[in-house]
């Protein structure tokens, strides 16, 4: 039974793309819409959480219900969910996170010439990376793998690498799935050597049998285990 099965139950969630700035004009971003990471932040409102929602820019309306945090880089969504992670119990991190940024942000637009151009870009942060040294063992963290070959080696290699409770691994190449569709198909793998492979779901329901993995597990998982 799903209802109020989240009450009293603090979760934090991340959605969306993040805008890396080159100029006042430009940017550099993928193609995540955030559909994943809201329905995650709608479902466990539904059933009961206390939500806050971290999310990058994009179209998608704001959930009634939820704490919404609107970032745009990939630092400010680090500092967004450090600073809030110590007050949540279950962190849900769907947002692609872009990998790099321009290393400098020219203050006004870069005139274009007749000649090729090279922009330097550096590393961000990996947020989850960061997740992992500051997480307290009674806390449920789960990461999100957008994958395009070796689904499941890639993936197991990330929870392993990350320190995380689980992985939510989707082959992004396969219609229906993905970015900017309402259906996905994952495979839910956890530290314990679980793996759990759904049909093609809608992003909702997928968000829903991620949270009856975690209210399953909640009080057994945790880096102490
Ligand atoms: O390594 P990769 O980006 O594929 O891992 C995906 C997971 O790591 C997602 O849950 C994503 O939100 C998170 N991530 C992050 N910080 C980054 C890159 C990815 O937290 N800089």
């Amino acid at each position: 039974n799903r209802r109020r099965d989240f009450a009293d139950v603090r979760v934090l969630v991340t959605a969306g793309a993040t805008w890396e700035p080159f100029d006042p004009v430009r940017i550099l971003s993928n193609r995540s819409t955030g559909k994943m990471g809201y329905a995650v932040a709608e479902a466990a409102r539904d059933r009961g959480a206390t939500v806050t929602l971290v999310a990058g820019p994009g179209e998608l309306r704001s959930p009634e219900g939820v704490r919404l945090i609107r970032v745009e880089t990939a630092l400010e969504m680090r500092d967004a969910v450090l600073a809030n992670l110590p007050m949540h119990d279950v962190l849900i991190k769907a947002a692609a996170v872009s990998d790099y940024r321009p290393a400098v942000v020219h203050p006004s637009k870069v005139k274009k010439t007749e000649g090729p151009l090279t922009v330097e870009l550096v590393r961000n942060p990996d947020i989850l990376m960061e997740v992992s040294r500051h997480r307290r063992p009674d806390q449920v963290i789960v990461g999100f793998a957008a994958e395009t070959e070796d689904v499941e080696k890639n993936a197991l290699e990330k929870l392993r690498r990350k320190n995380l409770d689980y992985i939510v691994a989707n082959d992004v190449s396969m219609a229906g799935a993905g970015f900017a569709v309402d259906t996905n198909i994952v495979t839910i793998y956890g530290r314990d050597g679980t793996a759990l492979a759904l049909p093609p779901l809608s992003k909702r329901e997928v968000a829903d049998r991620l949270l009856d993995v975690i209210r399953d597990t909640r009080g057994k998982v945790g880096a102490g285990s």
